[in-house]
């Protein structure tokens, strides 16, 4: 039996939301024709919409609607300069077993001495491994062209915490945040999109007096765990863990998880780090540039230290997925539904007429027209009305607007919502507005 803080296995919703993300549009295996690469994947249709909708949805509790963050957009490929002072070349590592037997590699962490393929104790001495991709840049592939692919964005931040303190007339409390891609060479990569060796994350640095930092590591748990909810995840599958001191990050004095819980137990969704100064200092150090800030109030000089929430923004889809979906039955006969969030689902509207009749075509299409400015809207015409209820049900969009032949008599369309399957009939000029009221938008 599963305790209440541990969430009890449901590998069938698991292979559930794999196979859904394959079969409709979300996730593919990368480059599925030449058989694919371990573990990584692209990112379909659906997957690319509602990714662009976690970033948004990210974008706009982080920068929009507050006042003390900016945003930042850096080079994935930088100076290996900065891999050296942030730590990352010497300590970003895992430690890495072979089994004889089978020569499968492992993280000595994850397995306590025992090969998972063959059982077998016959293992090589850990030994670390850098995660870091590393590449050369130009065309002379020697120690002096080396480069690495970035294994968090945050290093972009705090190379241009002087640059932007300067040029957005910042002072602490502040923070800079980002959104993009992150290279980490993972020894044991895998359920689906939950560790990749690519992935996206979305961080922010949040720059404060060195004595606020406990304060503001509490502010940022909170509203982190409360944005997870406002998208529609329940609050009992979500949790806050602080790290036990032997699992901290080496720039960390303190880090607590945002954790979710998977159908495998709980796992992390985002950590809220407190970086202290040593990103700065190191930074500070290695470049020969001071990074203190002059508080002018108080004539002091101080390191800012910062409180980190990052989060990956391909893991937060899965979890989402995983959150929303669900199977009932709707007159007898069984749905897979994605209750997702309707700002998180790919589309907000579906229009649908109800025959595929050159009749019905034209009215469809200029309802379409009138959505498509305001609404991420899909047109389908195919199969019955009945299926494509199911697909949009089952791909999570909260509104399917049929065009049927009254429609054509009195200008009035039937809306009909994904969760209740209520359906609602209103005048076409209405429907922009009746939509964007129901979708808060
Ligand atoms: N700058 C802090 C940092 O990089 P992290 O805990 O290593 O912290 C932050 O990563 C988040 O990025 C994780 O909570 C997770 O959501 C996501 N993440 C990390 N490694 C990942 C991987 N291999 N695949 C997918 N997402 C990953």
């Amino acid at each position: 039996m599963a305790t209440p803080s541990e969430p009890a296995a449901d590998l069938g919703l698991f292979d559930a939301v794999v196979n859904l993300c394959k079969r409709r549009g979300f996730v593919f295996p990368s480059a599925e024709i030449y058989g694919g690469i371990r573990s990584t994947y692209d990112y379909g249709p659906l997957g690319a919409l509602m990714l662009r909708n976690i970033r948004e949805a990210w974008w706009r509790a982080m920068i929009q609607e507050r006042d003390d963050v900016v945003p930042l957009d850096a080079a994935i490929l930088t100076n290996p300069k900065v891999w050296e002072a942030s730590g990352h070349l010497a300590t970003f590592t895992d430690p890495l077993v072979d089994c004889r037997k089978c020569k499968e590699r492992w993280r000595a962490d994850q397995i306590e001495d025992t090969c998972p393929n063959r059982g077998s104790n016959d293992l090589t001495e850990a030994r670390p491994f850098n995660l870091m991709f590393k590449t050369f840049v130009g065309p002379v592939e020697d120690e002096s062209a080396v480069a690495y692919l970035r294994p968090e964005t945050a290093q972009g931040m705090f190379v241009n915490y002087l640059n932007i303190e300067t040029t957005m007339r910042r002072k602490p409390p502040f923070g800079i945040a980002q959104i993009g891609r992150a290279f980490r060479n993972e020894i044991t990569p895998g359920n689906f999109v939950f560790r990749t060796r690519e992935f996206e994350m979305m961080e922010l640095e949040f720059f404060v007096p060195p004595a606020d930092s406990p304060r503001w590591q509490q502010y940022w748990c909170e509203e982190r765990l409360s944005w997870y909810q406002r998208y529609g995840i329940a609050p009992e599958k979500l949790r806050l863990r602080p790290h036990e001191p032997e699992e901290l990050s080496h720039y960390s004095s303190g880090t607590t998880d945002i954790e979710f819980a998977f159908p495998w137990g709980w796992g992390e969704l985002e950590g809220i780090a407190n970086r202290t100064d040593f990103d700065l200092r190191a930074h500070q150090d290695h470049s020969g540039t001071s990074l203190e800030h002059f508080d002018q109030a108080t004539g002091e000089r101080y390191l800012p230290h910062v409180v980190e929430p990052a989060a990956g923004a391909t893991r937060t889809m899965m979890a989402f997925l995983l959150a929303a979906y669900d199977e009932d039955e709707i007159a007898g006969e069984r749905r897979a539904v994605l209750r997702l969030h309707p700002k998180i689902a790919p589309y907000q509207v579906a229009v649908l007429p109800l025959s595929k009749k050159d009749t019905l075509s034209p009215l469809a299409r200029d309802v379409l027209h009138r959505l498509q400015p305001h609404l991420m809207c899909e047109y389908d015409e195919t199969q019955s009305i009945g299926r494509r209820y199911r697909r949009q049900d089952e791909i999570g969009t909260p509104f399917g607007v049929t065009v049927d032949f009254d429609s054509l008599e009195d200008q009035q369309v039937t809306v009909r919502e994904r969760d209740s399957t209520e359906q609602t009939r209103l005048a076409i000029e209405d429907l922009v507005g009746h939509l964007l009221a129901r979708l808060g938008a």
